[in-house]
């Protein structure tokens, strides 16, 4: 349905004056119908085929059903598949109240506006700010929430080495200009901690933290404890809390990309933290049952598969003469099994990742770095040699170590057996000791690799 109204207006004196009489010119808006509700899935026809998927709708709920208690007068949806005669689309809010008939009607599609003034502020997925500071001013270069990542061939490759400020990942998993890495733990062991380490110690001009399905707990606790004020400074936080709808999770994660791409075209080296995949791949999830997809495992749709990469490539190195983005992404990986399949999805797509193991820090050793199953794809190009020599004697004592622990520690192991072993029961206090960092404290990787020969070859 086509509705239109009649405009009452005098002839314009002048062009100015017609522009203007142009722009309050009721808008022709095309009408589409509600014809079924199921689950997640709303079905929409009549909006014609000019439709296409990722386009946003408003949905009209009836005057009586809305209001404070009911809900908003309209139900943003996203068109997320299209059957024989109705386009599917999964609301972004409460359904109570809409009925067979309602109007419906196609929007803008979002797109950010992002400029340096959101430095140190919070927003949504859709860049409303939710700090209570006040309107966020709007940059000139748009930022499509979706994007393809800069074509292969034009990238820069990986860069020189960052400094993290964290010991373990400087020397056994170092972190390069534009590498993407994984941080892979069960709940409660310690990703959002690391990852605030980072995000004060390490050496960017900007940081984009994207916290998605979090608790709003965790986003307050993170906000407030973990960012200390120079870092809250130089970053902007996306945020999606867990009760929010599963469009709205998946948007933040797109406008941390988002966010993070503007940067890196303006020439800036940015860090993004994006915290969690694993919160992502439900939502994502969640979209995907609605859209009808078949469940595979662990009810994971297909679609997941196909997202994940889609977004986790976007990050990266830039194209000459733009920036990078280096990137940090948390997986959770359930009862530490790290081969359930977002976890294995990740892995393949990343250039590393680094383990965290709840028996470390049980242990008292934080951070909970298992250093022997974490992988950085830079090694071993961006240390030097001398580096690389100090890197493979650790690893050895301390695989050797981790081999025999268990008989160790019962006094099985009589000493003199084996001489690397003897080597290594010698040097754990002082590698386990290398290993342990206290949250504010940091380090530089030249006083790191000074360490650890000193505790090798002392
Ligand atoms: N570096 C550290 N030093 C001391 N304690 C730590 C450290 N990192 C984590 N912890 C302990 O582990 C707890 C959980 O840490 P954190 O919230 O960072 O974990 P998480 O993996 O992000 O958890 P979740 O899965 O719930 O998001 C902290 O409250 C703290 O007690
Ligand atoms: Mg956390």
């Amino acid at each position: 349905m086509i509705q239109v109204s009649e405009p009452a207006q005098p002839p314009a004196a002048s062009l100015a004056d017609a522009a203007v009489q142009l722009a309050q010119l009721p808008r022709y808006r095309r009408w589409g119908t509600l014809t079924a509700v199921r689950g997640a899935a709303l079905s929409i026809s009549g909006l014609g085929n000019r439709l296409a998927i990722g386009d946003r709708l408003q949905v009209e709920r009836p005057a009586d059903k809305s209001g404070p208690s009911a809900g908003a007068p309209v139900v943003p949806c996203e068109i997320v598949a299209f059957a024989a005669d109705a386009a599917i689309a999964v609301p972004e809010g409460p359904t109570e109240g809409l009925a067979p008939g309602a109007r419906a009607w196609l929007e803008e599609s979002p797109v950010l506006y992002p400029n340096d003034s959101w430095l140190g502020r919070v927003v949504d997925g859709l860049g409303q700010p939710l700090d209570g500071l006040g309107p966020l001013p709007r940059g000139r270069r748009p930022a499509p929430l979706r994007q393809p990542p800069p074509a292969a061939l034009g990238r820069r490759l990986i860069g020189e080495r960052l400094e993290t400020g964290i010991r373990t990942l400087d020397v056994f998993t170092p972190v390069c200009r534009g590498q993407r890495l994984g941080i892979f733990a069960a709940s409660g062991v310690g990703k959002s901690t690391l990852m605030g380490m980072m995000a004060r110690f390490i050496n960017a001009d900007v940081i984009v933290v994207g916290l998605i399905g979090e608790r709003g707990r965790e986003v307050r606790e993170f906000l407030d404890r973990t960012l200390d004020q120079a870092a809250r400074q130089r970053c902007v936080v996306v945020v999606a809390t867990s009760d929010q709808p599963a469009l709205a999770r998946r948007r933040a994660a797109q406008a941390s990309l988002a966010v993070a791409e503007y940067f890196r075209t303006t020439g800036r080296q940015v860090f993004l933290l994006l915290d969690s995949i694993t919160r992502l791949a439900h939502a994502q999830r969640e979209i995907g049952l609605a859209a009808g997809e078949p469940a595979t495992a662990r009810s994971y749709t297909p679609s997941v598969f196909t997202e994940l990469p889609a977004l986790l490539e976007r990050a990266g190195p830039g194209q000459e003469g733009e920036g990078d983005i280096t990137a940090i992404f948390t997986v959770l990986v359930d009862g530490d099994d790290h081969d359930e399949p977002i976890a294995d999805a990740v892995r393949g797509i990343l250039d590393g990742h680094i383990v965290l193991d709840r028996r470390i820090g049980e242990r008292g050793r934080w951070p909970a770095v298992d250093v022997l199953r974490s992988v950085s794809r830079a090694l071993p190009r961006c240390h030097n040699a001398d580096e690389n020599a100090l890197l493979a004697d650790a690893r050895r004592l301390l695989g050797a170590y981790a081999d025999m622990a268990e008989m160790i520690r019962l006094g099985a192991y009589r000493s003199g057996s084996d001489a690397l072993l003897d080597l290594a029961i010698q040097r754990q206090p002082g590698l386990e000791g290398f290993l342990s960092q206290g949250v504010d404290e940091r380090s530089t990787s030249e006083a790191a690799f000074a360490q650890l020969a000193e505790i090798l070859h002392p």
